[in-house]
């Protein structure tokens, strides 16, 4: 149905234009887009709003207390070897949060009882949810280079916003990818919910010399939405590790944020999960996700303004990452 199955990635960021196999191709002119250097300030304090969301998230799950305890309740032994995971213990007491997502992306194993705690952290962080956030990033890198050398032939800077944006481990990586000779303006907007995401998100972006614009908001608060429509369009919107908290109708909501967020020919990258994530952390938090099973996805995509260009899925098909272009 779609044109873009996965494909060996010939052009994978190497500034030709390709992604997934595809031509990409700018169909926006510079002067499509207003060059104002964004003016956001930085880490806006705003708390999510009763019912938002991002209640799926972090703190707002059940207590961390109360979901060791079902695996030690459980009383499986291989259940019981989990919590001797850094990994483990995060996921059960933070969930999939930035801090979370981003130990995933680092894969240094560590635990309680030294070796003991490392091999359980070593088994944890081989489990497909944890694999495929590590090919998911790599992927988003790889697509966000192909993406902004593309527009950087038009647009100077080429304006990309994230969001959530989490510790922007993606957007410090592909910036340090593309280099000095490629001007882009990085926004990334998170809800932080407890307070300590942007501040080391900014920490990292320092250390690496990226300017980045933090924001810290609900995107589903109408506030912030005028906030960010005043400043669009952006050329690229980077929308990953969401999907899977929301439920269908959040995200065609949010679907359509990113769609007036963007002008028409700019790019949405934004991924989502199948089923098969859901392994035995997953059980045994009884984590709340929702997954995406054959053209579902890209149905939401098309129906809310864009044609799906390219996707590109990890190992066993556990994460998509969908490249789609606003019409
Ligand atoms: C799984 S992390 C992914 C972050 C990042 N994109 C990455 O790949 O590392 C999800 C992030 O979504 C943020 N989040 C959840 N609900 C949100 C909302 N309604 N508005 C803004 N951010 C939200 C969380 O604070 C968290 O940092």
């Amino acid at each position: 149905m779609y044109p873009s199955p996965d494909v060996p990635i010939p052009g994978w960021g190497n500034g030709e234009g390709e992604w997934g196999g595809c031509r990409l191709v700018p169909r926006l002119r510079a002067a499509d887009h207003t060059h104002m250097t964004l003016k956001i300030p930085p880490m806006r304090g705003r708390a999510p709003r009763e019912g938002s969301p991002a209640r799926h998230l972090g703190t707002t799950g059940p207590q961390p207390i109360r979901s060791i305890a079902r695996v030690v309740a459980a009383g499986r032994v291989r259940d019981l070897g989990l919590i001797l995971s850094d990994q483990a213990r995060l996921v059960l007491t933070r969930r999939y949060d930035a801090f979370a997502t981003d130990r995933a992306y680092a894969s240094s194993p560590h635990g309680w009882l030294g070796p003991l705690g490392r091999a359980a952290d070593l088994r944890v962080l081989r489990l497909p949810v944890h694999v495929a956030l590590r090919e998911r990033i790599d992927n988003v890198v790889g697509a966000l280079d192909a993406l902004v050398r593309v527009e950087a032939r038009e647009a100077d800077p080429v304006r990309v916003i994230s969001a959530p944006c989490g510790l922007a481990r993606d957007l410090m990586a592909a910036a340090v990818r593309l280099g000095p000779d490629v001007s882009a303006a990085w926004t990334g907007v998170d809800v932080d919910q407890r307070g300590d995401v942007l501040p080391e998100a900014v920490r990292r972006a320092d250390r690496a010399h990226v300017p980045i614009q933090f924001v810290r908001g609900d995107v589903f608060d109408p506030q912030l939405r005028t906030q960010l429509a005043a400043r669009a369009p952006f050329h690229i919107v980077n929308c990953i590790g969401m999907t899977a908290w929301i439920d269908r109708a959040e995200t065609e909501d949010l679907t359509s944020l990113f769609r007036d967020l963007l002008a028409p020919g700019a790019w949405l990258l934004v991924d989502s999960w199948r089923e098969a994530a859901d392994g035995e952390l997953g059980r045994a938090l009884h984590l709340p996700a929702n997954y995406y099973e054959g053209d579902d996805f890209a149905a939401i995509l098309e129906r809310r303004g864009f044609s799906v260009e390219a996707r590109r899925s990890t190992s066993g098909g556990v994460n998509t990452l969908w490249i789609a272009r606003r019409r």
